[in-house]
């Protein structure tokens, strides 16, 4: 837990007290009081925007006028000198970020530092892949490299803390935040959780080139009804705690400093009042010792659930819950002294909530070093080594999801190579969602990379217009093989961007049969955020690179894994469908009492007008060669099963192979998942050569949680699976 860090000592804790002694209700108050650069939240909004936030009552005129300017801040100066403001989100600005601080500390009564919150998702100056596509990479080093890289930037320009690792599952594509995560896997998402918090954290906060994480959205908001952002949630608890609930768990084991509630409900309680999953699961269960920060306006939304009755009720029923800090609701701050002085808040809620904060502030070693020196920011971002990792982030998180043989291209039998699709041609559509910080000098587009080698560039359509015709004529006439860029432009996955239809826009699926009827070989590189349903492109394209957004990087990373210089080894980590309907699609769901065996199957579990199976499952990611796997042993130990297996590269390209390891618990007092996975190892292999993979799987690893939310390893017969993909017959059996 961070508060054992050695930064914590009673002394401070001693110091904390002291201030708490001092401080009068306001300035505590002010603490909890987190403020943004627009009403909701970290964004910069459009003017059209705002004024339809205006007209719907979401803001009010006055916070409307003060949001197309730079005011909202500044007008802030006075109330962070009277101690009324605790920390601020969303702003990168080293200048300004030092001047408020210097106000802090220096012209405010109890001169307590600022936490300065940013969006950190997946870089800062240097962008890596968006999280859906790092996750892809199955590398644990990986995630942790890039968050500390991420980290060391983003102190630089003094910001103390990274609203990520984003550790919601998300099993449904429709919803526009999958592009955050790291996909549908809860084994997955837990190693991952723990790497992103000591990547960002190391082992102490106080050092300038680390930062306080904060894992979010706190809980199951991926699993939002109908993949409908900010949509209700409603299930069971054991399915929470076995599915949503573990990278969470993860993150607190690793020392998370900050937790972020989420905005959905939870079975008709929302998450910014929910007592039950805050106070008696997360502290006292997982034994979270950290801050908990509400999302973006969530307090004040509590009113518009239908929860609390007014802007006062809602105050009290987050306090109480245990949200120590307001993100930029206002809601504490117009109400709880209200609140305290009629004594419908006690006291101690407040000061716990300040305790806690203060710990935080302490621990970042703020007291004694609250600037940054913002000189050093150049030398520390964007550097020699920083562009390698995005380079290895970018190759490992490519997906290779078909493949006739035509890549890698061969530059000796394909000499007009062209390039066809408008989103290879821009820096911002490589980098996804949430880059605002983004340095641009180093990026190089994919169009770039590619005219280098001589491939020949023509726009030819955007993301959703018709086909030019022209163009299209100029790029494909004299072409031998055809590199078609499809997909969804950025702002398309993200936030606010969930979509019912997730197939290609009718302009791209048109481009498709276009090139299908013109006969010449062509690959299709996706740039996307979220898994597509792209039938047309896998039935017509020879080959398929799964590019999504993969930051600074992008461009080069693409081409050298086009023309060979690199064999691809990403893994999907999500389901492609084959029909948006068909959301949402997990590969870990339960067996039914139907399952149907094909797609025609009557009476069973499918859709008449879908397929059984998605296009490309969970796991699945090709390479230039070929592994085979063979001998696979189980040994019984104790305490665990060590599972053997050797595989061999059977092909004729050096590469990566991510080697997974699947459950299936055969008979169980509730049912368990067709398969699970417990265990991955990434490993590179010669042509020719072979290794023995060694996996070990504690026995308490292959329990669940019942009703009575009691974790249970049950006796039985259990199949173990170890193969490429999710759906690998490599099979054994064991009974425990
Ligand atoms: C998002 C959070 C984010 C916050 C601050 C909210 O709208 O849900 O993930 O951290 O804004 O920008």
């Amino acid at each position: 837990m961070y508060l054992k860090s050695k930064v914590l000592t009673n002394e401070i804790e001693k110091k904390i007290n002291n201030l708490l002694d001092k401080m009068t209700l306001e300035e505590k108050i002010g603490q909890l009081h987190q403020v943004g650069p627009s009403p909701v939240g970290a964004f910069d909004i459009p003017e059209a925007e705002l004024k339809k936030m205006l007209e719907t009552g979401r803001i009010t005129q006055e916070e409307y006028e003060l949001s197309k300017t730079d005011k909202i801040l500044d007008k802030n100066e006075d109330k962070i000198r009277n101690g009324e403001i605790g920390s601020f989100l969303g702003l990168s600005d080293p200048k300004r970020i030092n001047r408020l601080q210097r106000i802090a500390v220096e012209e405010s009564r109890m001169g307590i530092p600022l936490l300065i919150g940013c969006d950190v998702i997946h870089g800062f100056n240097t962008v890596f892949p968006t999280p859906i596509a790092e996750s892809c990479s199955f590398d644990d080093e990986l995630f942790e490299q890039t968050a500390s890289v991420a980290a060391k930037e983003a102190r630089a320009a003094g910001i103390n803390w990274v609203f990520a690792p984003m550790l919601d599952i998300s099993r449904d594509a429709r919803w526009g935040r999958i592009a955050e995560s790291m996909g549908q896997d809860p084994f997955l998402a837990g190693n991952y959780a723990e790497r992103k918090v000591r990547g960002f954290q190391g082992d102490d906060l106080s050092d300038n080139s680390k930062i306080a994480a904060c894992a979010k959205h706190f809980l199951a908001y991926g699993a939002c009804e109908g993949g409908k952002d900010y949509n209700t949630v409603d299930m069971s608890l054991s399915k929470l705690y076995d599915v949503y609930l573990p990278p969470f768990k993860r993150a607190v084991e690793a020392g998370i400093a900050s937790i972020m509630t989420s905005f959905n409900d939870i079975n008709g309680v929302p998450m910014t009042a929910n007592k039950l999953l805050i106070k008696n699961v997360l502290h006292d269960e997982l034994g979270f010792d950290g801050v908990v920060v509400s999302d973006a306006t969530a307090v004040r939304e509590l009113t518009v659930h239908g929860y609390s009755k007014d802007k006062y009720a809602a105050a009290r029923d987050a306090l109480c819950a245990g949200v120590d800090i307001d993100m930029n609701s206002y809601t504490y701050f117009d109400c709880l002294k209200e609140l305290v002085e009629k004594g419908e808040v006690q006291i101690d809620n407040i000061n716990e909530a300040v305790k806690s904060i203060l710990r935080l502030k302490f621990a970042l070693g703020l007291f004694d070093n609250p600037y940054c020196d913002f000189k050093k920011l150049n030398e520390v971002s964007c550097t020699n080594e920083h562009l390698a990792l995005a380079k290895k982030a970018a190759l490992h998180s490519t997906v290779l999801l078909k493949n006739n043989g035509v890549l890698p291209i061969n530059k000796e039998k394909h000499k007009n190579i062209s390039l066809i699709g408008e989103l290879s041609d821009s820096i911002s559509e490589s980098y996804g969602c949430w880059t605002i910080y983004a340095k641009d000098e180093h990026t190089v587009t994919l169009k770039d990379a590619l005219c280098k080698e001589g491939v020949q560039y023509t726009r030819c359509y955007g993301v959703k217009d018709e086909l030019n015709e022209d163009e299209f004529k100029t790029a494909t006439e004299n072409a031998d093989l055809i590199i078609a860029v499809l997909g969804e432009s950025r702002h398309m996955s993200g936030e606010a961007h969930s979509y019912a239809d997730i197939s290609l826009p009718e302009s791209q699926k048109s481009v498709v049969k276009r090139l299908k009827e013109l006969g010449k070989p062509f690959i299709c590189v996706l740039y996307n955020g979220r898994p597509l349903c792209v039938p047309e492109v896998d039935q017509s394209a020879d080959a398929i690179v799964e590019a999504w957004q993969l930051g600074t990087k992008m461009g080069e990373a693409l081409a050298d894994i086009i023309f060979g210089r690199f064999n691809p080894c990403g893994k999907l980590t999500s389901n492609f469908p084959y029909k948006s309907g068909e959301c949402p699609s997990y590969y870990n769901h339960p067996n039914t009492g139907r399952p149907a065996a094909t797609d025609s199957d009557h009476w069973t579990c499918k859709y008449d007008d879908g397929r059984i199976k998605p296009i490309y499952s969970f796991g699945h990611g090709l390479s230039y060669t070929t592994f085979e796997y063979s001998e696979l042993q189980i040994e019984k130990a104790e305490s665990y099963l060590n599972v053997s297996v050797k595989i061999t590269n059977s092909g004729n390209y050096d590469g990566y192979e991510v080697a997974q390891l699947y459950i299936h618990d055969k008979f169980a007092s509730k049912v368990r998942p067709v398969r699970e996975l417990k265990g991955y190892k990434k490993l590179y292999l010669r042509q020719g050569e072979n290794k023995v993979v060694n996996f070990i799987l504690p026995y308490s690893d292959l329990g669940f949680h019942n009703d009575k939310l009691e974790y249970v390893i049950e006796k039985g017969d259990f199949e173990i699976f170890v193969g490429t993909d999710s759906e690998c017959e490599l099979k054994s059996e064991f009974t425990l």
